[in-house]
């Protein structure tokens, strides 16, 4: 295990923060775990404070959307990164492929995250999971059931909206049309879709409800949790409607089961302050944390009166 030294860990910190200003905003102060982060940190705040507040261990966080990869490596044995907090399957595989990381055993995170949502070796673990699911127009949509598949049948000819194909939503998705059907059936589906599109990919998830609200097209595809961010969106009260105009439907694979991405944990390869990285990462994986992950949800999903559109815990409450 390293020894903590507030040199070590302080000086390449702040130079890194510094030398990145443009990048990474807002430039973090070194704590006793820092962490490089993909998602915007508010969203993580709160769980990052319930830890400190029961451990006595102070975190930063560094907002870097992209290029986490490349300037892990580029800081190297000096890189002050303790973890890497990202969203999206794809971005923690990278992180892994780019040999930023490393293996952590842990009975605790063995223990509270199941099998399928932790690498293998061990390199990547996930926090929360969220469904890729069908916007459907209340009012020109009559069914209540929609799979993947039937997403590329000609009956939604320019009826479908979506964000781009290349975002890394879409493509975690087409990876998972990719892992139940093939590569061939994967060309077919994709060129099904874009066969049925009411207009080019264009905006974020929430575009395709406001396309929908609009009449532009009449089904959509996109991630649960934006419905009720819309639904709750104080400072645009517009994409209520967006909200009220659509209905959510699980689409499934032949297996029963709705396609999620996720957000997960790694710890950085060089990281200064491991035995604090880890008991954070053990922290979020604990049955606290993922309650402080999903409460806000439960509250829009109480509001909304629909049981689903939130991240999902991955940690099963007791
Ligand atoms: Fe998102």
């Amino acid at each position: 295990m390293k020894r903590l030294s507030t040199a070590r860990t302080t000086l390449p910190f702040a130079l890194s923060a510094l030398f990145s200003a443009a990048m990474a905003a807002p430039a973090a102060q070194a704590a006793d775990v820092n962490i490089y982060t993909s998602r915007q940190p508010e969203l993580i705040q709160p769980v990052l404070d319930a830890f400190s507040e029961e451990t006595g261990l102070t975190t930063a966080t560094i907002f870097i959307d992209k290029g986490l990869e490349e300037r892990i490596k580029a800081e190297g044995a000096n890189s002050p990164a303790d973890l890497i907090m990202t969203v999206d399957i794809g971005r923690l595989d990278a992180a892994k492929q780019a040999g930023v990381v490393q293996p952590v055993d842990s009975a605790v995170l063995t223990k509270n995250i199941p099998e399928h949502f932790r690498d293998s070796e061990k390199e990547w673990f996930a926090l929360t999971a969220r469904g890729r699911v069908v916007y459907a127009s209340k009012e020109r949509v009559d069914a209540d059931a929609i799979n993947y598949e039937e997403l590329a049948d000609p009956k939604w000819k320019g009826r479908l909206c979506t964000r781009s194909g290349q975002h890394q939503y879409n493509i975690a998705l087409i990876a998972a049309y990719i892992a139940h059907h093939g590569e061939e059936a994967a060309r077919e589906w994709v060129t099904g879709l874009r066969d049925n599109l009411a207009r080019s990919p264009e905006g974020g998830d929430r575009d395709q409800a406001k396309a929908i609200f609009a009449g532009e097209c009449d089904v959509a595809i996109g991630n649960t949790y934006y419905v009720g961010q819309m639904m709750t969106n104080e400072k645009e009260p517009a994409q209520k409607e967006w909200a009220n105009a659509i209905k959510v439907i699980m689409p499934t694979f032949d297996n029963g089961l709705t396609h999620v991405n996720v957000s997960g944990v790694s710890l950085a390869k060089n990281a200064p302050n491991e035995e604090n990285a880890i008991k954070l990462m053990e922290f979020l994986s604990s049955d606290t944390a993922q309650k402080i992950y999903a409460e806000p949800q439960l509250r829009v999903s109480r509001r909304a009166r629909y049981r689903d559109v939130g991240s999902r815990q991955i940690v099963r409450r007791t």
